[in-house]
């Protein structure tokens, strides 16, 4: 077999690059190690940068997100059993928060892949890169996970392979700095059948440690609870993921979490993770492949799209005249906007979350931090400037 561009993984890179180089006119292969159905409901991810809305409705894949999609205007910081409101859309002249879950995402470019003839190819095993520093990389994989070997041969490889999949160490360890830092704090996740407790999210800082409130649509809400990132889902029955949620936002004006059937639950581990560089003789990384954020600033997602948009436009001046310029500058490019999502998304765990090793010094100062974001005009702007998301390069050229 042979492509342009060979894509390991089919998650909202994966497809979001072969989506953008098929409007460009560059072929490409997607390899996914699962099969359709589980990556269209594997629960992750719920929102939407305002610059990956656009970019969706830009590329035609932005319907059933507009018709589907909640637009907020702002978030709820709740500490000290009290609100606040930053008002997003005001602060950053008229963005909105996007609540639009990724397996959405995944359904919608799946789609518009499969019906424009695109190839993916779902449950293939045993993925391996082979001479990514030449100018025909290869990518050996079995069908069915234990069919026999097959081998792609492409102008370029993108790993948009997740933190675990075999893109990453294709770049040898002495060429790459891996920058890491495990968080002792995890999530626990909860998808409930219930009504909205609330109109925006809450994000909640509490003695008792962090709480967030979201939603998935007007039947299924999304609930997440700070926990030991060595917890086990077993030792949170439902009445005590209950009891936990009403103490960690209970406020002192009577605001009421409305309970439902828990119809899922997980915990996910945080990190903060970067590979520089991001890209290696004809290999790219994107996305979480490349770098992992702790979720509270909402940002894994967007920085993947963001990712795939700067590659899709330097493939696409490269087979359009041979410019390699963009395509040099990939990695570089990329960690400006990813480092500046790391600050975010660490200012904000740190700034929500209960840390065990905090003096009542430190926990002073985590509590002013909040109290100054939500008072200063300056502050709950660039709060809501990184939010809402930094501009993107995505536009044609
Ligand atoms: P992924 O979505 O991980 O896609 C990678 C794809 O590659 C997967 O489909 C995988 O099956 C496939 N793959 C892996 N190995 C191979 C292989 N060997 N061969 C072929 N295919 C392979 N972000 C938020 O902003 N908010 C959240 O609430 C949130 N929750 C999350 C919960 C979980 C459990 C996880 C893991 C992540 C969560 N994230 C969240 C992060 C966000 O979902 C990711 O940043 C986003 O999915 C990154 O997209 P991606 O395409 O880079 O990687
Ligand atoms: C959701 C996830 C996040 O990481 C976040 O910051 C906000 C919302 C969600 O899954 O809805």
């Amino acid at each position: 077999m042979r492509t342009q561009v060979g894509i390991v993984g089919a998650g909202p890179a994966g497809l979001m690059l072969s989506h953008l180089l098929h409007l460009q006119g560059i072929d490409s292969i997607v390899l996914e190690s699962r099969t359709r159905k589980e990556i269209e409901e594997t629960i992750r991810a719920g929102v939407l940068e305002q610059g990956t809305v656009d970019l969706m409705n830009a590329t035609g894949v932005g319907e059933r997100m507009m018709a589907q999609a909640q637009f907020h205007h702002g978030i709820e910081l709740r500490f000290n059993g009290r609100g606040h409101r930053i008002d997003m859309h005001q602060l950053t002249g008229g963005k909105n928060v996007t609540v639009y879950p990724q397996h959405e995402v995944i359904k919608d470019l799946v789609r518009a892949r499969l019906e424009a003839g695109g190839e993916i190819l779902f449950n293939v095993g045993q993925v391996s890169l082979h001479d990514v520093d030449t100018l025909s990389p290869k990518i050996r994989f079995r069908q069915d996970q234990d069919g026999e070997l097959q081998e792609i041969t492409c102008d370029f490889i993108a790993g948009c392979d997740g933190f675990h999949g075999p893109s990453r160490p294709a770049i040898p360890r002495s060429v790459r700095t891996e920058y890491d830092s495990l968080l002792p704090f995890g999530w626990l996740g909860i998808l409930i059948e219930a009504p909205p407790s609330t109109p925006e999210l809450i994000y909640t800082n509490h003695d008792r440690g962090f709480a967030l409130v979201s939603t998935r649509s007007p039947q299924i809400q999304r609930l997440y609870l700070q926990v030991d990132r060595q917890d086990d889902i077993a030792h949170w029955p439902d009445d005590r993921i209950w009891s936990e949620l009403h103490a960690r936002l209970e406020t002192s004006d009577n605001w009421k979490l409305i309970e439902g059937p828990i119809i899922q639950k997980g915990i996910v581990a945080m990190r903060s993770f970067v590979c520089d560089p991001m890209q290696y003789g004809r290999l790219f990384l994107a996305g979480d492949a490349a770098h992992i954020v702790p979720p509270t600033g909402a940002k894994g997602l967007n920085l993947a799209v963001a990712d795939v948009a700067v590659l899709a436009r330097a493939l696409t001046e490269f087979y359009a005249d041979g410019d390699t310029t963009r395509m040099q500058q990939y990695s570089s490019i990329c960690l400006r906007r990813v480092w500046k999502a790391e600050r975010f998304s660490w200012y904000m765990t740190s700034m929500l979350h209960r840390h065990s090793h905090h003096s009542a010094f430190e926990r002073n100062i985590q509590l002013a931090e909040l109290d100054y974001v939500t008072s200063s005009l300056a502050a709950s702007t660039s709060l809501a400037e990184n939010y809402v998301g930094l501009p993107m390069e995505w536009e044609p050229r």
